[in-house]
């Protein structure tokens, strides 16, 4: 435990990575942290690799510069698939986490052995996830559903003048995608268990519920996450030891609209508006 009061920082590109900051704050209450949306830029998961590997390495540069940070979590599948190897070999020395869809946990959930993975186009379609799905087989069948144009619906549903139509429109994709995967349900053959494989989903986790039914057990991955990211300061030896003031908590950024930040922060994480603020113009393109 020490004094390195420095912050943590955390980004997705968008609202999705704040189901992540609300484990992570759970594990870690003693430590700040600092929170970039790249709204701007969502939905990574239908943008070019080279375009998620830019704005993945500008966000680093920024908080490690600007920010000072000593621990940054990649709070997007889309980014880690894409973008976590080469963060890790440009910053050394830097404690970093990712998020994966949690298909070894789900394995070990399973009485079925079906097991259903919804994640955005981009990690679906990553050699990291293929790696991943490949060390994991073990008898096991995996329906794996792409979902696209989702992300994007559940940024959307957090701006006044948009949250109607994306609310709809969340539950026609939900209803679409989860038809397609087949039956969901704890008898032999059906789905019994559902990776939630992109981190904007857990916060539409009550509406899939209602479609897959009670038996079938969602699985996100922040409280790992979480874990690790304790491990991991632990290890470096950059564990702040005591409180630190209400004011310097949190902070969080975006590089779009900063009313469907604020709305989200309030809505899923029940934080003031003020929390939130603009990032610097250098930041946004
Ligand atoms: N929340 C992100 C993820 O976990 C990305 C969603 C998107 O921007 O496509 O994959």
């Amino acid at each position: 435990m020490t004094t390195d009061q420095r912050p943590i920082g955390v980004f997705d590109s968008g609202i999705g990575g704040l189901s992540v900051l609300q484990a992570l704050q759970k594990e870690l209450p003693h430590e700040r942290f600092v929170y970039i949306a790249d709204n701007a830029h969502a939905p990574y998961g239908e943008k070019s690799e080279a375009f998620i590997s830019q704005r993945s390495h500008a966000i680093a540069e920024h908080l490690l510069a600007q920010h000072h940070i000593k621990a940054l979590v990649v709070a997007c599948n889309t980014a880690t698939a894409v973008a976590i190897h080469e963060l890790r070999s440009r910053h050394p020395t830097l404690p970093l986490v990712g998020v994966e869809p949690a298909l070894k946990p789900a394995l070990a959930l399973s009485q079925t052995r079906r097991i259903g993975v919804i994640a955005t186009r981009g990690t679906v379609g990553s050699d990291k996830f293929a790696r991943l799905l490949d060390s994991v087989q073990d008898g096991a069948q995996f329906v794996v559903q792409a979902c696209n144009g989702l992300a994007l619906a559940i940024e959307q549903s957090t701006l006044p003048d948009q949250a109607a139509a994306a609310q709809e429109h969340i539950t026609h994709l939900l209803k679409t995608y989860t038809q397609a995967m087949g039956r969901f349900g704890s008898a032999p053959g059906e789905i019994d268990t559902l990776v939630l494989g992109c981190t904007h989903y857990v916060f539409v986790q009550n509406e899939l519920r209602a479609l897959v039914g009670p038996d079938v057990q969602l699985v996100s991955t922040g409280e790992p996450v979480a874990r690790q990211t304790r491990r991991l300061l632990a290890a470096a030896g950059f564990l702040h030891a005591s409180p630190v003031a209400e004011t310097q908590r949190l902070h969080l950024f975006t590089t779009g609209d900063l009313k469907g930040l604020q709305a989200a922060a309030k809505r899923w994480l029940g934080l003031p508006p003020h929390l939130c603020q603009a990032v610097p113009a250098s930041l946004q393109t």
